[in-house]
């Protein structure tokens, strides 16, 4: 992938998850599908709207959260000056797109498969739980401190085992961790797949866990970006020998015994 795999696309619509009191801060951003071979779950795009020229330089990184050959739909939160001029696109509006880059969580269709979401991590599952050809094989758990419409989760409810748990007071974060432990120690005992995506800190407890019980996890990392196709070096990490490397390219999916948290 180089940027020579750059396409100009228009927004066909821009809408808020649900109906609550930050509905324009979290929000879907449905792009028209370019001329990709297929795409696959834990992969992302950068889009930068045309309408930007040198006002603000930098393409930004999103998961994909879903695409069916006609759109391509990013969910976005809004945290900066980029999210906020992207939240306020019309239909109609040019966004140039690359993609679809990185590489993707493992999928085994017969394996139990355990879905660990923090807040807006849970992007990639949307697209993961279509895609996946027995999705009565997966488990959601989404954890999250505002409001649970904010997310795409009862989307995703109504096709797998989904719970979440909202972090609301200093002493749920124990709560979750105590659950997030029990979840992949039991899918461990299976022989099961763990995914997780979110913040830092809960992507670490995953990793701990994961590791102490021998579970086999991926981890997506939501390291800035600038370029998406490892030119710009802003994205690195070091993998689990120590090595520095490039999240965009060899990642943004881990192991978690294969990456430095
Ligand atoms: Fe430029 Fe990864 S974003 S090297």
């Amino acid at each position: 992938m180089s940027l020579r795999n750059c396409r100009n696309v228009k927004v066909l619509k821009v809408c808020p998850v649900g109906q609550h009191k930050r509905a324009d801060e979290f929000f879907e951003i449905t792009l028209e599908y370019p001329d990709w071979d297929g795409w696959k779950p834990g992969q992302f795009v950068m889009i930068r709207p045309v309408g930007w020229e040198l006002d603000l330089l930098w393409a930004r990184p999103f998961s994909i959260s879903s695409a069916d050959g006609r759109s391509v739909t990013l969910f976005v939160q809004k945290v900066g000056r980029g999210t906020a001029r992207i939240a306020s696109l019309k239909p109609g509006d040019e966004v140039a797109m690359w993609g679809p880059l990185g590489n993707s969580f493992a999928v085994g269709p017969d394996t139990p498969t355990l879905l660990l979401a923090g807040g807006i991590g849970i992007a990639p599952f949307r697209g993961y739980v279509e895609q996946h050809p027995h999705p009565e094989n997966l488990r959601l758990f989404l954890a999250h401190r505002l409001d649970l419409a904010c997310y795409p989760f009862e989307r995703l409810s109504g096709t797998v085992a989904a719970e979440c748990m909202l972090e609301d007071k200093p002493e749920d974060l124990q709560e979750i961790i105590s659950q997030m432990d029990a979840l992949i120690r039991e899918y461990a005992e299976k022989d099961g797949l763990v995914l997780a995506c979110g913040p830092t800190p809960f992507m670490r407890t995953v990793q701990r866990v994961a590791s102490e019980c021998g579970a086999r996890a991926q981890v997506s990392l939501e390291n800035r970006m600038a370029c998406g196709v490892g030119a710009c070096l802003g994205c690195v990490t070091k993998d689990g020998d120590g090595h520095h490397v490039q999240v965009c390219t060899r990642g943004p999916v881990f192991w978690t015994d294969n990456v430095e948290l």
